[in-house]
C-alpha cells in the first residue's frame, strides 16, 4: 500500500440512520411546494454505459469518438447535443489504480476541441487542457499511468474559450478509478445496482428544443444556469433501488450552479468520499453543498421502505452568515429555489443492512512534515455591473486572477517538482467561485470564515471560495515535470473560466 494513501476503517455505521428524520420538515415542505418542480414527471433513471476499454494486463486502451448528435430530453423535442460514443455525455470510463491507460480521441466536430482528465495526476502534455487541441477530423492519443487512489473523477472539454459551450452541450463524462481499498471496503460496488453514477446538470431550453446557451449579461456574469435539471441526461428520473443501501457517486457537472443537496424527508446520509477518494472524517449529514466540478460519494439507507427525493435545498439567505450577499444575489435574480433532482424508490423487500463503515483516508506524516517550497497568494476578481461594461468596452476581461486574465502565451507561475506548496485563495468578488487546480489532489488546511466541512476532509481538486474568504491549501506537486507545457488553475464556473478567470503553471525539475 502506498504510504501516501494510508487507510484505516471508520467505525461510522449507517444502520439506524433512517429513522432520525429531523425537525423543520414543514418549513422545508413549504419551500418545496413553492418551487416549480414539486410534482415532476418521473422518467426512468438512465445508468450510463460503462466502458472498460480493451485490456492487456494493466494496459488499457479506450476509443473515444466526439461527435455532435441529437437528443430528446423533453416531450418530442429534438435537442442538438455533443457526446462521446453517443449523443449526449460519454460512457463512464473505468480503470484501476496501477493501470496504464491510453486513448484514441477522435474529434468529429466541426470545431476544435480538447479532452481533459479532471482530477488526475499526469504529464502536462497528456492533461487535455487548452494546449492539447484536437482539430476537426484529428485524433489525439494520450497515455498515462493511474498513480492515485480510487475515486470518482471525470473528463470534459477544456477548449480555449469554448469550454462552457461544449460542456453545456454534453462533452463530459465520469471516470471511475478502482483500487483495492475501494473494492475491499464493503461499500456498495455493483455498478448500476447499488453503486450509482449521478451527473447533475441544469439546462435551459429554447421553444424549438435546442439548448439555450448564454443570452443575457447575467448568464455571463453569474455563469450559465438553467431551469431544468438533468441527471445523466434525463430530466428528473426515478431510480428503482434493488438494495437497502445505495451509494451515489455525485458529480456536479453543471456550468455554474451550486447545489445544496438534501432529501425531501430530511433523512440523513453518510458522505464517504470527495474529489480524490475517501474522507478523513466521513459523517452523517443532511445537506451537502456541491459546486461545479466537485464530486462526492454518499450512502443512503433505503431500508425503511420509504422513497427518497433528492432535492436542491438552498440555505436560507436570511439565515446565512452572509445575509447581505444573499440579498444582493436575490436582487440580481439569483434566487436559488428548492427543486427536485431525482427520486430513489425504496426496494420492496426489507433486507437488513450489514455494513460497518467506510474506509478513512489518513494524511500521512509526509503531509504534516511537508516544508512548503513556496507560499503563494491568489485573488479571484470579477468586475460587476458598470465596471464589467467598462472593462469590456476597453477590450479587457471582467474575470481575472491576481489582476491577470488568462493568456495562452503567458505562464503565470512555475512550481518546482517534488515539492509541496501552500496556496492561499482569496475572493474579492460578490460570488463564490469553485477554484480548481490541475495535476494534483490537495488538502484544504483552513478557511478564514467558515469551518472545513466533513465532505472537504479528503483529497480535493476543487474548492469553493466564498466572497471575502481566504482558503489555505496544501498542494503536492510530486510527480512529473515539463518546463514548457503548463497546467491550468481556474474557476470551474465555466463562463468565468472562458472569460479569463484562469492561469497557467508549469511544474519544473
Ligand atoms: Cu474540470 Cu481545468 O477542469
Ligand atoms: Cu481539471
Ligand atoms: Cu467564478
Amino acid at each position: 500500500m502506498n504510504r501516501r494513501n494510508f487507510i484505516r476503517s471508520a467505525t461510522l455505521g449507517v444502520g439506524g440512520v433512517s429513522l432520525c428524520a429531523a425537525g423543520g420538515l414543514s418549513e422545508f415542505a413549504q419551500a418545496l411546494a413553492a418551487s416549480t418542480a414539486v410534482d415532476p414527471f418521473w422518467r426512468p433513471f438512465l445508468v450510463p454505459p460503462v466502458e472498460e476499454g480493451t485490456r492487456d494486463g494493466n494496459q488499457v486502451q479506450f476509443d473515444l469518438n466526439i461527435a455532435s448528435g441529437v437528443s430528446n430530453f423533453i416531450g418530442d423535442l429534438s435537442t442538438p447535443t455533443i457526446g462521446i460514443n453517443g449523443a449526449y455525455l460519454g460512457p463512464v470510463l473505468r480503470a484501476k489504480r496501477g493501470d496504464s491507460v491510453s486513448f484514441s480521441v477522435k474529434n468529429n466536430l466541426a470545431e476544435k476541441t480538447t479532452l481533459h482528465w479532471h482530477g488526475f495526476v499526469l504529464p502536462a502534455r497528456m492533461d487535455g487542457g487548452p494546449h492539447q487541441v484536437i482539430s476537426p477530423g484529428e485524433t489525439w492519443t494520450p497515455q498515462f499511468d493511474i498513480i492515485q487512489p480510487g475515486a470518482t473523477y471525470w473528463y470534459h472539454s477544456h477548449t480555449h474559450e469554448l469550454t462552457g459551450s461544449q460542456v453545456y452541450h454534453g462533452l463530459a463524462g465520469l471516470f471511475i478509478v478502482d483500487d483495492d481499498v475501494n473494492l475491499n471496503s464493503g461499500l456498495p460496488i455493483d455498478y448500476g445496482v447499488d453503486d450509482i453514477p449521478v451527473i447533475i446538470q441544469d439546462r435551459k431550453f429554447k421553444q424549438n428544443g435546442a439548448f439555450q446557451y448564454l443570452g443575457s449579461m447575467m448568464d455571463q456574469m453569474q455563469g450559465m444556469k438553467g431551469d431544468t435539471i438533468l441527471v445523466n441526461g434525463v430530466v428528473t428520473p426515478a431510480l428503482k433501488a434493488k438494495r437497502p443501501l445505495i451509494r451515489l457517486r455525485l458529480l456536479n457537472g453543471s456550468n455554474a450552479r451550486i447545489y445544496d443537496l438534501a432529501f425531501h424527508d430530511r433523512r440523513p446520509f453518510v458522505v464517504v468520499a470527495s474529489d480524490g477518494g475517501f474522507l478523513s472524517r466521513p459523517e452523517k449529514i443532511q445537506t451537502l453543498r456541491l459546486a461545479p466540478g466537485e464530486r462526492a460519494e454518499i450512502l443512503i439507507d433505503m431500508s425503511n421502505g420509504a422513497d427518497a427525493i433528492l432535492v436542491n435545498m438552498p440555505e436560507n439567505p436570511r439565515r446565512s452568515s452572509n445575509a447581505m450577499m444573499g440579498n444582493m444575489m436575490g436582487m440580481m435574480g439569483n434566487t436559488n429555489k428548492p427543486f427536485s433532482i431525482m427520486k430513489i424508490e425504496a426496494p420492496k423487500s426489507a433486507e437488513r443492512i450489514t455494513f460497518k463503515g467506510p474506509p478513512v483516508y489518513e494524511f500521512t506524516s509526509d503531509w504534516a512534515n511537508a516544508a512548503p517550497a513556496n507560499k503563494r497568494r491568489f485573488q479571484l476578481e470579477m468586475a460587476m455591473g458598470p465596471q464589467m461594461m467598462m472593462s469590456r468596452m476597453s477590450g479587457g476581461s471582467p474575470f481575472s486572477i491576481n489582476g491577470d486574465a488568462m493568456d495562452m502565451d503567458v505562464i503565470n507561475l512555475r512550481v518546482k517538482s517534488n515539492t509541496y506548496e501552500v496556496w492561499e485563495i482569496g475572493n474579492n468578488s460578490m460570488l463564490p467561485h469553485p477554484f480548481h487546480i490541475h495535476n494534483t489532489q490537495f488538502k484544504i488546511v483552513a478557511r478564514s470564515h467558515r469551518t472545513v466541512t466533513a465532505a472537504e476532509t479528503g483529497l480535493k481538486d476543487t474548492v469553493l471560495v466564498y466572497p471575502q474568504e481566504k482558503v489555505r491549501l496544501l498542494i503536492p506537486f510530486l510527480n512529473y515535470s515539463d518546463p514548457d507545457r503548463p497546467y491550468m488553475y481556474h474557476c470551474h464556473i465555466l463562463e468565468h473560466e472562458d472569460g479569463g478567470m484562469m492561469g497557467q503553471f508549469t511544474v519544473e525539475a
